[in-house]
């Protein structure tokens, strides 16, 4: 890994207090940041270097899976990775001062100017970030700069396409590291090498063999503190545009033995654009919006979503969306897609359900449930493949039974961890590329327009549940059901 200067942009803000800095010290720990790391931390704060880096040692200390050892000799190395400059994100000035530091440093430790600019504040800023790196001269050092940004990437696609339009002005595509932190999460990351390490899983994966795809993200919790920003959001947004859809792009792809990060984009860049799109008169028949009513959640009574506090009494924001999707390729053509996602749900679980066809199994055997491919994402995580054997007893028979293979979630690396390792290395495998972002929200802008112009219905769900009979009732079309509801 090359020597590189990381520049953080919002470093006072919960985003990198929660999950960046325990991020980075993860990775330290593990031997995994550059040899010539450093970070410099930009806010309005006055704060010192001191005050900065007791700031980084709270957060670690706080929100890092692997704690500070006693006594802390490796914290202290940590933190001395950590300089802080005040910036104010609209003074180019400031950004020339920043140059001065950033270069004299590199200069007293001979290192190249290799320089990540991550920029974890909102998206308003970033028109302003990238023409002020253009002009101040950070972005234009003779080694190589790579720029991270977080969701949201737009509102609709025309807001996107636009955020993208501004962020071209300072950086060329290879060079954005758009994060989804789905990608992210090691199970995800072990889909890819699932697919090439198993020939077994690579003959099967297709129309052939695969009767449909599930994915649900469904969570527990309801919309909590971030009323003011969810409200304007809602599911599809917030979840599904994104989310979602990267773990469909994820896990229809098929991969040869090879597949480096180009072709693995690549890929999921040809599958989005073989989904078919929907016109706002058809989204009805594909698409359920449901919001959470009252009900119970763990043994607890909640409200319903518009009786939380900062949510308008007559609110229609979708807290709840089921699709069906099809992908119009060689590969896929027939296999529904089912994706779903919900807050105040009966689990916190995020999985995908593979099922399989009844070809597979010998014509004789009547009866018996469908071979499944269960992908645990989170929060348990875990492989399982759902097989049939015989019971032993006086009938004979079949039954269902399940190979596992469970990681404990605890031994991970949590999903900062591994995107901001790759950044570091330049590896963009797991970064949403412009491509997908753009396809993402061709799929979901109509959905998007049938919802405003009230062309669906919203399905009211209990909290607690899996969501609304419409949804249930989307599958049951078809002759399926969701899988593992229970
Ligand atoms: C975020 C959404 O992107 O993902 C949240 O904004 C959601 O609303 C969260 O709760 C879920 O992430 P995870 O990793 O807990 O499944």
């Amino acid at each position: 890994m090359e020597p590189t200067t990381m520049i953080l942009f919002g470093a006072t803000g919960d985003l990198a207090k929660r999950k960046i800095y325990p991020a980075l010290f993860n990775l330290f720990l593990g031997g995994k940041l550059p040899r010539g790391f450093s970070v410099f931390g930009l806010g309005r704060r006055e704060w010192s270097d001191d005050v900065f880096r007791s700031n980084v040692e709270q957060a670690v200390r706080q929100f890092s899976r692997r704690k500070p050892m006693d006594p802390d000799r490796g914290l202290a190395d940590f933190l001395g990775l950590f300089r802080y400059n005040v910036l104010e994100i609209d003074r180019e000035s400031d950004y020339r001062e920043l140059l001065s530091v950033v270069e004299r440093r590199e200069a007293a430790q001979s290192l190249p100017p290799n320089r990540l600019f991550y920029l974890s504040v909102g998206p308003e800023h970033f028109e302003t970030i990238a023409l002020n790196i253009q002009s101040s001269g950070l972005g234009s050092a003779n080694g190589w700069k790579r720029l991270v940004i977080e969701k949201p990437f737009g509102h609709d696609l025309q807001s996107a396409r636009e955020l993208n339009r501004v962020l071209n002005h300072a950086f060329a595509e290879e060079e954005i590291y758009r994060i989804d932190h789905y990608l992210g999460k090691p199970v995800v990351q072990q889909l890819k090498a699932l697919q090439q390490a198993n020939p077994v899983l690579q003959a099967l994966w297709s129309h052939r063999y695969i009767a449909n795809v599930q994915i649900s993200a469904g969570e527990a919790d309801g919309v909590g503190l971030r009323a003011g920003y969810y409200d304007h959001i809602g599911a599809l947004r917030d979840m599904f545009q994104n989310h979602l859809l990267q773990l469909l792009m994820t896990a229809a792809i098929q991969l040869s033995q090879d597949s480096g990060p180009e072709e693995v984009r690549w890929k999921k860049r040809n599958v989005m654009e073989a989904v078919d799109l929907l016109q706002k008169e058809d989204v009805r028949a594909r698409v359920v919006r449901g919001q959470y009513a009252a009900g119970r959640v763990d043994g607890q009574d909640v409200v319903g979503y518009t009786r939380e506090p900062g949510i308008a009494p007559d609110s229609r924001t979708e807290t709840f969306v089921a699709a069906r999707l099809h992908i119009d390729n060689n590969a896929w053509r027939g296999v529904p897609f089912y994706l779903r996602t919900g807050k105040r749900m009966k689990e916190k679980s995020t999985r995908i359900v593979v099922e399989f066809k009844e070809p597979l199994r010998p014509k004789s055997v009547g009866g018996v449930a469908p071979n499944l491919l269960i992908i645990e994402i989170g929060p348990n995580e875990g492989i399982s493949l759902q097989f049939n054997a015989t019971e032993h007893g006086p009938n004979g028979g079949f039954k269902p039974v399940r190979i596992e293979l469970h990681r404990n979630p605890e031994d991970s690396p949590e999903s900062y961890e591994n995107l901001i390792g790759d950044a570091l290395e330049g590896d963009a495998t797991y970064f949403a590329h412009w491509d997908e972002i753009e396809l993402s929200w061709r799929w979901v802008q109509p959905v998007l327009d049938a919802f405003e112009e009230e062309l669906v219905p919203l399905h009211y769900y209990e909290a607690g549940t899996y969501g609304p009979d419409a949804s249930d009732a989307l599958l049951a079309e078809d002759g399926n059901s969701w899988w593992l509801d229970d």
